[in-house]
């Protein structure tokens, strides 16, 4: 594993996706453990696409191993965008994530906090931002702090369901919105960019070449002409952590 220094975030480069998802599971017990030492619980909101289907695997072998013990039952599990799809739908990040993970660990099924993405899309959003709003006790006007939102980024440079182009890149009021997608011709659910960017620590996962150009445009651009969603990830006061491989980091 080596490191690549920014000034703006700590980038971690892994030898390859297996060591890649190893490590962003170890990040993700060691924020919950922190988490919970700290004030009894731990939020976080997972992260959709293939990317962390691996990474979930590795959390339920080890809790089935009864490696790396976690205290479930003190973890508020959310999901950081959705498609516009029903639960049992291939697409559905949060059929992806029940399968790997949530189905094999003693999680209360309250704390799971799944976005209703059969309903109207802004319906959905407008539920999802209550839901949120009410489980960190936030219903007047401060933003939740999530301890732990993961992320993947797109070859296009888009993360959660923040597009290039699309509407909800200018959200400042809502923390949860439904944007239409036009490359998909659909509606995806997703956190914006006040609610990323209050979180305690944001956790990138990407892995592959197919990213490379893409991770050097975000990582080594211009701080002054953003163009790509990813970019505008900056915790105001949290900690921005990239996780990538050697593929990926190709080009830094
Ligand atoms: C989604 C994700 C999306 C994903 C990136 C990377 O719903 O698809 O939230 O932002 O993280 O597209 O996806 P991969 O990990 O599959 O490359």
């Amino acid at each position: 594993m080596r490191t690549v220094s920014l000034p703006h975030a700590e980038v971690r480069v892994l030898p390859d996706v297996a060591a890649l998802s190893r490590a962003a599971a170890d990040e993700f017990l060691r924020a919950a453990r922190s988490a919970i030492d700290k004030s009894g619980l731990f939020t976080v909101a997972l992260s959709g696409g293939s990317t962390p289907k691996a990474i979930f695997g590795l959390l339920a072998v080890d809790e089935a191993a009864g490696r790396n013990k976690l205290a479930w039952d003190k973890v508020q599990i959310f999901f950081g965008d959705e498609r516009h799809v029903p639960p049992d739908h291939s697409d559905s990040n949060y059929r992806m994530a029940n399968e790997a993970l949530l189905s094999k660990v003693p999680l209360p099924p309250a704390n799971v906090h799944r976005v209703r993405a059969e309903l109207d899309a802004v319906r959905a959003a407008a539920e999802y931002e209550r839901e949120l709003r009410s489980a960190f006790g936030s219903l007047t006007g401060e933003i939740p702090r999530f301890d732990l939102i993961m992320l993947g980024m797109g070859p296009d440079g888009h993360t959660a369901s923040l597009f290039p182009g699309s509407a909800a890149l200018k959200e400042q009021g809502a923390f949860v919105s439904a944007n239409w997608v036009e490359k998909f011709n659909s509606h995806r659910i997703t956190f914006t960019f006040p609610l990323l960017n209050a979180a305690a620590e944001i956790m990138f996962v990407a892995g592959g070449a197919d990213k490379a150009d893409m991770l050097r445009n975000v990582l080594c651009g211009d701080p002054s002409s953003r163009t790509y969603p990813a970019q505008d990830v900056r915790p105001a006061t949290g900690r921005l952590l990239w996780l990538v491989d050697e593929a990926a980091a190709s080009k830094l």
